[in-house]
């Protein structure tokens, strides 16, 4: 049965066929790997059964369908590779837990492929230590990126890493070396098998999903940024979902060349089958989230690291969701009367183009440093260079810009802020007037850009050499004695001043 062999057993165990596991799990089968395939819901290893023969209808069954956990480890070759995709929480344990009493052995390895808490990782690699070597890798890329390449994040036991290796290198989205661009083969059957593999080892347990979290709250400062331009175009310049549409499919073609914009491009151009409207106007503006991007904030928060865009748009999403109460506010609450003036167009969309691009770089300058801050804090050796690298295709977040930020990390591996890296610098230099005018006229056309203006406050912040945080120290020593330090002693010598009266005026040392 082995595609990889002579063994009549299959090379892997897959547990969890819903979209994202099937489409993965399809992808080691057109790579070359038998796969025994397990579901709790019977129909969905029928279903997965049935589009590996429709797909592959002459060459032999790539898939073994398994009733059990006991037939799953039975139908699969020793040491065992167990892939999971499950949904991320409970389900994660209750597999494993059930694999221990259907007799895994301490040499087998189980890879958690879902978007999975990085903690409960940790924890994980723990808890079966001695049952089975728990591994993580998170994946990227939606449904087709499974099916076709996506971008993997794995993490772990080292060892682990050396028998999964091969398997993601097979499957994981290629980009071509010299030009840092996708190979791209959406044809079924034929998988790239040429360029450099979107996978890295990116460090012990847990790294694997950090890295993927803060890819989502990317992700999601990302699609804000993008959102906010349109709101600009639409209640600014009246420009229809259509128009909008084609000014995002030339923007496609410069600097902010992405999947995301090109799929926003398709989004807004897609006529609504029921009224032949389009129809992004007929779609409810409240915003879902699963979690992940609402993680990135708190990581940020806790680890102390500035990545207001990327908070600020799940804070967008939050507030969104308040539909009834904003409907009701916009009958009572008054905005600027005609402060704007009037406009033109194309300066206006010039504008946005160049503020979204500025935008963007400090969104992925905010999850770079989250990733540095938070790899100190946890003891992980990150190499930005090779994160970079691995989100140049396959994930969500793809983009042309990637490969500079992959050469910015490769020129210089220990670059505080990739604001600070001479290209992006010189970019911003270079486009940041327009940024400021985009802002500028959002503000008096009072059309919120939460995430673009959060942006530009972060940009503002880090190059500010003195901040008013010296008053806040003051404020702050003033009714707590909390102390302050003083630019022109050592900042490890603290200071309190009995504030107040003349005769309480007197600074003293604080040890
Ligand atoms: C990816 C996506 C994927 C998923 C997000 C969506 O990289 O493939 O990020 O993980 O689509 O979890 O998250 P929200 O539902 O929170 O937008």
């Amino acid at each position: 049965m082995s595609l990889q062999g002579n063994s009549s057993l299959c090379d892997v165990g897959f547990i969890g066929l819903g979209v994202m596991g099937k489409n993965l799990a399809l992808n080691l089968a057109d790579n070359g790997y038998a796969v025994a395939c397990f579901d709790l819901d019977k129909l969905k290893v029928q279903d997965a059964l049935a589009q590996d023969q429709q797909e592959n209808p002459d060459g032999p069954a790539r898939f073994v369908g398994c009733n059990s956990y006991t037939e799953l480890l039975a139908k699969v070759k020793a040491p065992h590779t167990i892939i999971l995709s499950v949904p991320a929480g409970e389900p994660v344990d209750h597999v494993c837990r059930h694999l221990i009493d259907a007799g895994i052995q301490a040499d087998d390895i189980v890879v958690d492929t879902g978007n999975s808490l990085w903690t409960d990782s940790v924890a994980r690699e723990h808890a079966y230590k001695g049952k089975f070597v728990f591994f993580s890798t998170a994946v990227s890329g939606g449904e087709s990126g499974a099916r076709f390449g996506p971008s993997l994040m794995p993490s772990g036991d080292p060892y682990a890493w050396t028998r999964i290796e091969p398997l993601w290198n097979a499957i994981a989205a290629k980009v071509e070396p010299s030009t840092g661009k996708p190979i791209e083969n959406y044809a079924i059957g034929t998988p790239v098998t040429e360029g450099e593999p979107c996978t890295t080892y990116i460090g012990p347990i847990g790294a694997g999903h950090y890295v993927k979290m803060v890819h989502n709250g990317i992700e999601y400062a990302d699609m804000q940024l993008i959102c906010e331009t349109y709101h600009m175009m639409r209640d600014v310049l009246g420009m229809s979902a259509k128009e909008v549409s084609e000014v995002f499919k030339t923007w496609n073609k410069g600097v902010l060349d992405s999947y995301l914009i090109q799929i926003s491009a398709e989004v807004l151009a897609q006529e609504d089958p029921e009224t032949g409207n389009a129809l992004v106007d007929m779609i409810l503006d409240k915003a879902g989230q699963k979690g992940t991007g609402l993680w990135t904030a708190v990581s940020a928060l806790q680890v102390g690291s500035p990545a207001q865009t990327i908070t600020q748009a799940v804070f967008a999403r939050s507030l969104s969701a308040f539909k009834e109460e904003r409907v009701k506010a916009s009958t009572v609450l008054s905005g600027p009367d005609n402060l704007l003036g009037s406009v033109d167009k194309q300066t206006l969309i010039q504008q946005l183009h160049d503020a979204l691009y500025c935008a963007k770089i400090c969104a992925y300058a905010q999850g770079f440093q989250l990733m540095a801050i938070a790899g100190k804090e946890h003891g992980w050796q990150l190499d930005f260079a090779a994160i970079a690298k691995i989100w140049r295709a396959g994930c969500i977040i793809r983009a042309v810009f990637l490969q500079s930020i992959t050469d910015a990390y490769e020129k210089n591996d220990s670059l505080d802020n990739l604001l600070l890296d001479p290209y992006f610098a010189e970019q911003i230099r270079k486009y940041q007037t327009n940024w400021r005018k985009a802002i500028a006229a959002s503000t008096l056309a009072g059309v919120p850009t939460p995430a673009l203006g959060s942006a530009l406050n972060y940009y503002d912040s880090y190059r500010c050499a003195v901040l008013p945080a010296n008053l806040l120290q003051g404020q702050r020593d003033f009714f707590g004695a909390h102390t302050y330090a003083r630019i022109d002693q050592a900042e490890n010598k603290k200071f309190h001043l009995l504030w107040g009266s003349d005769d309480r005026k007197q600074e003293k040392v604080r040890k």
